[in-house]
């Protein structure tokens, strides 16, 4: 979940918030339509294991599986960073492990967006370990510009620059997942930038 890094006190007066709209919904649709074209054009005769991380890329999950001919299955998993800080500390754990094996699959994970790449870096160990037969990475946004750890997505829905985005799946404190379209979450008129607002749990 995205919080604030720092909650002003309670006496302070709630900053204005505002999305400026970043990719329209359409975009995002004909962007996934692309993207599963392509996915199933890298294997056309492989059962795909769609594999998405909770919360926020299960819209993306949803759309990209409908969108694949042929045929598809999906699972969850969810984490955790440690502590106050983002995942950049590193600290990411397990918290909901996958129904199945995945051992000898075609592995998509499927991720809203990448960010430091913590997240990524964590679950690719963790898929590798599990012997998949093919393991590839599929993301909607990507930052490159936030990158820490050394990963990188296969598809790519669309670069974006280092703003605080919400919707389609992304959250606020757990609001703006439900918007249709990506947006530039602004509060008291101004964008905010990754230092004032972080990805965490
Ligand atoms: C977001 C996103 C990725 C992760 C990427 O999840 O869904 O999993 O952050 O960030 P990273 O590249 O810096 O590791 P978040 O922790 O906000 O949880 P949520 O999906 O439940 O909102």
């Amino acid at each position: 979940m995205a919080k604030l890094k720092k909650a002003g006190s309670s006496a302070e007066k709630a900053p204005k918030e505002r999305v400026r709209v970043l990719i329209q919904r359409a975009r995002i649709q004909k962007r996934i339509q692309e993207l599963a074209k392509q996915i199933r054009r890298d294997f056309p005769d492989e059962q795909l294991h769609l594999v998405s991380v909770l919360k926020g890329g299960v819209f993306f999950l949803t759309d990209l599986a409908r969108s694949i001919p042929g045929q598809v299955s999906f699972d969850f998993i969810a984490v955790s960073s440690y502590g106050e800080n983002t995942h950049s500390s590193g600290q990411v754990r397990l918290t909901r492990d996958l129904d199945s094996s995945i051992e000898g699959r075609t592995v998509i994970v499927v991720e809203d967006i990448l960010d430091t790449g913590m997240t990524l870096q964590y679950l690719l160990r963790l898929f590798q370990q599990r012997k998949p037969k093919h393991l590839r990475v599929a993301v909607l946004l990507d930052k490159p510009g936030r990158r820490i750890a050394p990963v990188q997505a296969d598809y790519v829905g669309f670069s974006i620059p280092n703003e605080f985005v919400v919707g389609y799946g992304l959250d606020y404190s757990e609001r703006y997942r439900n918007l249709p379209y990506v947006g530039v979450l602004m509060l008291g008129g101004e964008a905010q930038g990754p230092e004032q607002a972080v990805r965490r749990d």
